[in-house]
């Protein structure tokens, strides 16, 4: 189990030499598994550079990156990819379903041609079931909404149990309603499967759910609250 993502001063730039961009500067940060966070900021402010950091798919240019005491920078390949098979889930934006498969296909895919301890199958209906499609486990991702789609993305990332789910602007393709309905089923399952959330998104109001905000601007944290803090007010 992964409870604790730690970064330390991590910079990330691109390219070289005058053609430098500096996307990430500064960033430290520990992450845990019991919170609900979600990381806001406008447009090209390095959000999703820095969850593809924080979900080892990319390196830092500097700083480093631990999963509870592990670096991950010295974990070779193998090891790595078995990490993020393992522990963690991705939901993206454009849902990356695969066109010819069904709902239920979709939810397995992750799992093709691995060994697991569980039954496949019958963990897929229940996390079918979870993101409210039980039935719509024979359907084609074109036969399905937006907002179902993105549900059958979920229940994908979770098939594995990981200990995190990273989000990078989930909703972007959904109005505002199913929008909506889809933070409060991530919130859900923070609350059932007990795995970590982080869920970025330029909409600050779909961040009311989360127990830390974190916004950046410029590649810098500008801002880290806690939120729903244990005895204090509740006025607004
Ligand atoms: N692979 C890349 N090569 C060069 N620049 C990049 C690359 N990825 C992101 N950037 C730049 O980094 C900045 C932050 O991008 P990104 O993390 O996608 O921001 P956000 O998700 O907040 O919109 C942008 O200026 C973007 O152009
Ligand atoms: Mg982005």
């Amino acid at each position: 189990m992964h409870k604790k993502i730690t970064l330390e001063n991590v910079r990330k730039t691109f390219g070289k030499s005058e053609a430098r961009t500096v996307v990430l500067e500064n960033i430290s940060l520990t992450l845990d598994s019991k919170d609900f966070i979600s990381v806001i900021g406008s447009s090209g402010s390095g959000k999703s550079t820095l969850l593809s950091i924080i979900g080892t798919l990319e390196k830092p240019t500097d700083g480093k990156v631990f999963y509870d005491v592990q670096d991950v920078n010295k974990l070779r390949a193998n090891k790595l990819s078995e990490l993020r098979n393992q522990h963690v889930g991705f939901i993206f934006q454009q849902f990356h379903l695969l066109p010819t498969l069904t709902a239920m296909e979709n939810i397995l895919a992750p799992l093709f041609h691995r060994n697991v301890s569980y039954n496949k199958e019958s963990r897929a209906k229940e996390l079918l079931e979870l993101v409210g499609l039980a039935d719509k486990h024979s359907s084609l991702p074109s036969q399905l909404s937006g907002g179902q789609q993105q549900r059958v993305a979920i229940a994908r990332s979770l098939i594995a149990e990981p200990d995190w789910i990273f989000a990078d602007e989930p909703t972007g393709n959904l109005d505002s309603t199913t929008s909506e309905n889809i933070i409060n089923l991530l919130t859900n399952i923070k609350q059932t499967t007990n795995c970590g959330i982080v869920l970025v998104t330029h909409d600050s109001a779909l961040s009311g759910q989360a127990d830390r905000v974190i916004e950046i601007k410029d590649g810098h944290i500008v801002k880290d609250q806690r939120k729903h803090q244990i005895g204090a007010d509740t006025n607004d």
